[in-house]
C-alpha cells in the first residue's frame, strides 16, 4: 500500500500566534541572523528550499486539507529573505492551487525588506502576500546594537515605510524587558524611543496595522541565557516590566486620530494580558496595567510563562 504523502517541515518550527489556523509551508530553513535572544536558529543550518519540494508541499496540503485553505504562512525565520521571483512564484501557485486563498505572510527582518525595491514589494502584494512580520524589539539602537540585531531604528522606519506604500500589512513586534533588570535608565529609553518609532511610523490613513509586545523569555542555548549563567544579564520582574509597559503606551501620541493601530500584549510571555487599538484606548490600556502593578494575584504566573 502507498504511504500517506506528508508536508516537509524542518522542526522545531516557530510561527506568530495569529498565524495558529494557517498552513504552514517551509519555503526557508533556519534564519541569515543570529539575535542574541532568538532560538530560530539553533541546530540549523540557513537554506532556502527548492521550488519543487515546496510546490510538492502545496500539492501534498490539497491532498490533505482540501482547497478551502484560507491562510498560508511561509516558514521560517526570514522568509522574506529569499529572492523575490521564488517568493512570487510559490505565491502565485499557492493562490491557484487554494482557490479560497485570502492571504500569504512570513516573517521578515527589517533588512530583507530594505534590500527589495518598491516593484518587487508592489508585484508581492499583487500577488496576495499580504502581511509580514519584523521584529523591531526596541525601538533604541543602543538595545538593537547590544543583542545584535542587527537593524537600526532607522531601518525600522524605512522598511515599514515601504512595506506600507506597497500596501503590504505591517505586523511589528517588540520584547518588553529586553534591556535586562541592571540598567533602569536603559529600560526607560527603550520604552521612549520604541513608543517613538511606532509615532513616526504611524501612517496617515485608516489601515489596520499592528504592533505586539512580547516579554523576554531567555531560552537555554541563546547568547543571552550564556549572558545570564555568567551573571552578565538578569531578568526584570513582573513590576518591573509593568512599569516600562506604561511608559510606552503613555508616549504613543498619534496626530491621526483615524489610526487603527491594533496593539497586543497577550502573548504566553506576557504577565498581563492587553489588547486595544492605539492611541484610542490608551487610558484604558494605562488603567489594566495600574490594576495588575497592584494585584499581582491577576499576573500569569512565571511557571505558565513560554514562548
Ligand atoms: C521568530 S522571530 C522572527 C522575526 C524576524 N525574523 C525579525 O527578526 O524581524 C519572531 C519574534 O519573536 C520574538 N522573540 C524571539 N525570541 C524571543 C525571546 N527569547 N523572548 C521574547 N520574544 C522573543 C521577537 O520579537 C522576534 O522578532
Ligand atoms: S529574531 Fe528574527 S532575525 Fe533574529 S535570529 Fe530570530 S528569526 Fe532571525
Amino acid at each position: 500500500m502507498k504511504s500517506k504523502e506528508e508536508i516537509y517541515y524542518r522542526y522545531p518550527v516557530f510561527r506568530p500566534p495569529s498565524e495558529a489556523y494557517s498552513l504552514l509551508i517551509q519555503v526557508t530553513e533556519g534564519c541569515t541572523y543570529n539575535c542574541d535572544f532568538c532560538v530560530s536558529n539553533i541546530g540549523k543550518i540557513f537554506i532556502v528550499r527548492d521550488l519543487r519540494d515546496i510546490k510538492k508541499d502545496l500539492d501534498v496540503a490539497k491532498q490533505i486539507y482540501g482547497s478551502k485553505v484560507r491562510r498560508i504562512f511561509f516558514l521560517d525565520g526570514n522568509a522574506m529573505v529569499s529572492p523575490t521571483e521564488k517568493l512570487l512564484e510559490i505565491t502565485r501557485y499557492a493562490y491557484k492551487t487554494f482557490p479560497y486563498l485570502e492571504r500569504c505572510s512570513a516573517y521578515a527582518h527589517a533588512k530583507d525588506i530594505l534590500k527589495k525595491d518598491r516593484n518587487q514589494l508592489i508585484a508581492l502584494s499583487d500577488a496576495g502576500f499580504k502581511l509580514v512580520y519584523v521584529g523591531f524589539e526596541s525601538g533604541d539602537d543602543e538595545i538593537l546594537k547590544r543583542v545584535h540585531k542587527q537593524a537600526t531604528k532607522k531601518d525600522y522606519i524605512d522598511a515599514s515605510k515601504k512595506l506600507m506604500k506597497a500596501n503590504i500589512t505591517l505586523s511589528a513586534t517588540f520584547i518588553n524587558g529586553i534591556s535586562g533588570a541592571d540598567t533602569p535608565e536603559l529600560s526607560k529609553k527603550h520604552a521612549s524611543e520604541s513608543a517613538d518609532l511606532v509615532n513616526k511610523i504611524c501612517p496617515n490613513d485608516d489601515r489596520v496595522w499592528y504592533i505586539a509586545f512580547l516579554t523576554l523569555m531567555v531560552p537555554s542555548g541563546t547568547e543571552i541565557f550564556k549572558k545570564k549563567i555568567k551573571g552578565e544579564f538578569r531578568e526584570m520582574d513582573s513590576t518591573q516590566i509593568l512599569e516600562e509597559l506604561k511608559i510606552f503606551i503613555s508616549s504613543i501620541e498619534f496626530r491621526n486620530h483615524e489610526a487603527n493601530l491594533v496593539f497586543r500584549s497577550n502573548h504566553a510571555s506576557n504577565y498581563l494580558p492587553l489588547k486595544g487599538i492605539l492611541d484610542r484606548d490608551k487610558y484604558k490600556i494605562l488603567d489594566v496595567i495600574n490594576y495588575g502593578l497592584t494585584h499581582t494575584d491577576v499576573l500569569r504566573p512565571e511557571y505558565y510563562r513560554g514562548l
